[in-house]
Parts: C-alpha cells; sequence; structure tokens
C-alpha cells in the first residue's frame, strides 16, 4: 500500500464516526433507539443541513441535483477529471435504525476527512453523494435519487407520486430544495469514473463467518408493483355476504394466490406486502378500495422475469366480484458489480489486514443504478444478528471505522488510476 494512502487510511477517526451516528439518529429518534427520517421530510432536511455543515467546515463545496442528491467533493489534480464518487442515503425506514443509509453517507465524509488531513492529493476529484429517497417508504418507489441522476428514469416520472397523507412528492422536494439554497446546482448524468458505497450488511452472514468486510459481487433483481383492489362500500350490519364487492377480502384472497406463486422450495425468493392502504378504513363499513404494495426478489433473472410476469394474471385470477388494477412501480433487473473494483476493495482490506468475504447483496442499493454508468462495487460491514429495517438495527464502531478505512484506500486507489 501507497504511504499517502497508509497515512489517509490512519486518519480515519473511529470515535469521530461512531459520534456522527448517534448525532445524526437524533434527528427523527423514535423509541427503542431507532430513526424514522422520511425521504423529503423535515428530518431529512435537518440531516442534509448538518451534513452540509460538516462538508463545509473543511472546505469541501456542495452541490445539489433537481431530485435534491446532495453532492459533496474534495478537489483533485485533475479539475476536468470525472470524479470517484462514494455515498449512500440518509433517509430511512418508517421504523427504521440508526445505520442503515446513514453509514455509507458518514464513512464516506470519514473518507474525505482523512485523506484531507493527511494532505494526500488524487489525480481525480472525490464526491460524497447523499442519494435522495432510496428506502421509497413514504414515496414509492426506492432507488429514485440514484435512478434519475443515471437517466435510468426521468424526474418527472416521480413528481406526482403522494405518500399516505396524499402530500406530493413535488412539494415536498420543492421545500427540500429550498431549505438549503447557497447549494451549488448539480447536473444529472454527469460522468462517473467509479462508485463505491460502503452499507452495513443488513444480513447475519459477516457475523457468522466472523469477517469484518463483506466484497460486495452484486444484487438480486427486484420488481415491485402496486395492486388496486375497486370495491364498493356497504354497511357491515346489513348488506349479505353475497351482495357484497368487498375490496378487503379480495385483497386478502389475492395476496394468497401471490404467496401460493411465489413458494419457493430453496428458499431464495423473497415476497413481501408491507404496505395496504385501506379505504374508508372503518370496522363497519365494507372496504370500497384497498391498495397494497408487492416486493419480490430473486438473484435469477429467468426466475425473477418468470414471476414478475405472472402477478398480474395470478391478481386476475383470484379476484370474483371486485375490479383490479396492476401498477408496476419498479423493475431492477439482477445486477453484477465490477470485479476490478472488487479486487480493489479486496486488496485494500487485504491490505489493512482485515478478514474480508465475497457476498452478493439482498438489499438493494443506489449502485445498483451507478453499476450501469460506471465501474461499481460495495463494501458491507456486519450489523448485530443481521437485523434491518427495525429499530434495534446495531453495530460496532470499529466495524464501521474499519469499513471506512477500507473505503478510504480504496478510493484512493481508484481515484489515482
Ligand atoms: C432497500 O432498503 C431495499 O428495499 O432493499
Ligand atoms: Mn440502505
Ligand atoms: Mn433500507
Amino acid at each position: 500500500m501507497r504511504e499517502a494512502t497508509q497515512d489517509a487510511v490512519s486518519r480515519v477517526d473511529e470515535d469521530r464516526l461512531w459520534r456522527r451516528h448517534l448525532e445524526m439518529a437524533e434527528i427523527g429518534a423514535i423509541p427503542g433507539n431507532g430513526v424514522n427520517r422520511a425521504a423529503f421530510s423535515s428530518e431529512d432536511i435537518a440531516a442534509r443541513k448538518r451534513l452540509i455543515a460538516w462538508a463545509r467546515s473543511r472546505g469541501f463545496s456542495v452541490s445539489v441535483d433537481d431530485i435534491g442528491n446532495l453532492f459533496v467533493r474534495r478537489s483533485g489534480l485533475d479539475a476536468r477529471a470525472a470524479p470517484v464518487m462514494t455515498g449512500s442515503h440518509m433517509d430511512s425506514q418508517p421504523r427504521g435504525g440508526r445505520f442503515d443509509g446513514i453509514y455509507g453517507v458518514l464513512a464516506g465524509l470519514e473518507a474525505l476527512e482523512a485523506i484531507d488531513a493527511a494532505g494526500a492529493k488524487t489525480q481525480r476529484p472525490i464526491e460524497l453523494v447523499a442519494w435522495s429517497n432510496e428506502e421509497g417508504g413514504r414515496f414509492a418507489p426506492c432507488t429514485m435519487g440514484s435512478a434519475v441522476f443515471s437517466g435510468a428514469r426521468p424526474l418527472a416520472e416521480f413528481l406526482n407520486v403522494r405518500d399516505n397523507e396524499g402530500v406530493v412528492l413535488r412539494d415536498a422536494l420543492r421545500t427540500t430544495l429550498a431549505a438549503t439554497p447557497d447549494a451549488a446546482p448539480h447536473a444529472f448524468a454527469t460522468p462517473v469514473a467509479a462508485y463505491v458505497e460502503a452499507h452495513i450488511e443488513q444480513g447475519p452472514r459477516l457475523e457468522t463467518e466472523g469477517k469484518t468486510i463483506g466484497v460486495v459481487t452484486g444484487i438480486q433483481g427486484l420488481r415491485w408493483f402496486d395492486v388496486e383492489v375497486f370495491g364498493e362500500s356497504a354497511h357491515a350490519g346489513t348488506t349479505p355476504l353475497n351482495v357484497r364487492r368487498d375490496a378487503l377480502c379480495e385483497a386478502i384472497a389475492i395476496i394468497n394466490a401471490l404467496h401460493a406463486l411465489t413458494r419457493d422450495g430453496d428458499d431464495a425468493l423473497r415476497f413481501t406486502v408491507g404496505r395496504m392502504l385501506v379505504t374508508p378504513n372503518s370496522p363497519n363499513s365494507v372496504a370500497s378500495h384497498v391498495l397494497f404494495s408487492v416486493d419480490l426478489r430473486h438473484p435469477d433473472p429467468a426466475t425473477i422475469g418468470r414471476l414478475g410476469d405472472a402477478v398480474e394474471p395470478t391478481v386476475r385470477g383470484a379476484v370474483r366480484q371486485c375490479d383490479v388494477k396492476v401498477t408496476p412501480t419498479l423493475r431492477d433487473d439482477p445486477c453484477m458489480f465490477d470485479s476490478g473494483v472488487a479486487d480493489a476493495i479486496e486488496q485494500a482490506a487485504a491490505g489493512l489486514g482485515i478478514a474480508s468475504m465475497r457476498m452478493p447483496s439482498g438489499a438493494s442499493h443506489d449502485a445498483m443504478y451507478l453499476a450501469r454508468v460506471c465501474p461499481t462495487g460495495m463494501i458491507f460491514v456486519p450489523c448485530e444478528r443481521g437485523v434491518s429495517h427495525n429499530e434495534a438495527e446495531n453495530a460496532k464502531p470499529e466495524d464501521l471505522a474499519a469499513g471506512a478505512r477500507v473505503l478510504t484506500a480504496t478510493l484512493m486507489e481508484l481515484a489515482n488510476r
């Protein structure tokens, strides 16, 4: 490992990194040690302001694009060279933990500060990015910011999405952008030399195998749908069952049919209905309308393709008296990360004497969209018992710091290529 890289790595400050996690966890703190920091909420805005303040105090420049992706740049020797990027997201699940997403942002900032403190020169700029609305828990679908930045989907497609309270994304985004008026404008689809994202594993493998670093090989495929069932509201005490058009009753039949479709002896398939809105949502009215989400994942492209295509026919085959509408909201094919970036991460870990293993990701990440436009990789660190999307999500300060050290060394290597 080059001397400049060793020097930068030695400046990674475990205490500062941990303290910043605790400070960010104050924003949107919920009982049970968790965090609720929905995309484009007042908590999201507070987190953005905090990140900007930390970045500016070090002299890094800050910019923001039209979907609110926030960029923090440390200059390189060649101002015209495409940057090496790192980052993740600051929004959380409604009952999320203190590490999902924010770790990748804070580890990236730590790397930038460590490189800066060492006075290291890199050929390329290094840019930290906090992607907007990665979770999709408030405004579906997920990974919106990186989808728009990478050119995979147009911003216009998302502007009319509503949250559960009826707030339109366009308005929440406008408020968010207005809260950081002095951030310079950043364009979409600017060239990126390489992208490396650090994240907690969100599964138990690293802990079980006693390894500190996961070198991520790729991400399984994902398909999302909104299913709407249209029935008719009626009096619960008087309306005979055989004349009802009960949207909730039929939604349950549909979900059971989807469970049967996705039964998998290998337990590789993931099927989740995690969101349901019932109208009028009253104990003594038959439901007139139900909207529920479908989240389907599998690592094999043919399997996820076949099952995703079977969702709508299965839904239609399960309804009796109601009408249905199936809207696909997300389709991400399985992605394989760049072997050169994986090698760089693996060599960085080995050079630092940190035990690593290669592994796929079951969770989706913004890296999936960056992989379409530049060589991309991810660094996983262990989290306690693999618990995530849960208030109890936990990770060890020393593992977070180890991941930040590997990230620092990897960025130094990629930014000098
Ligand atoms: C991201 O949180 C995902 O749904 O995998
Ligand atoms: Mn995440
Ligand atoms: Mn998440």
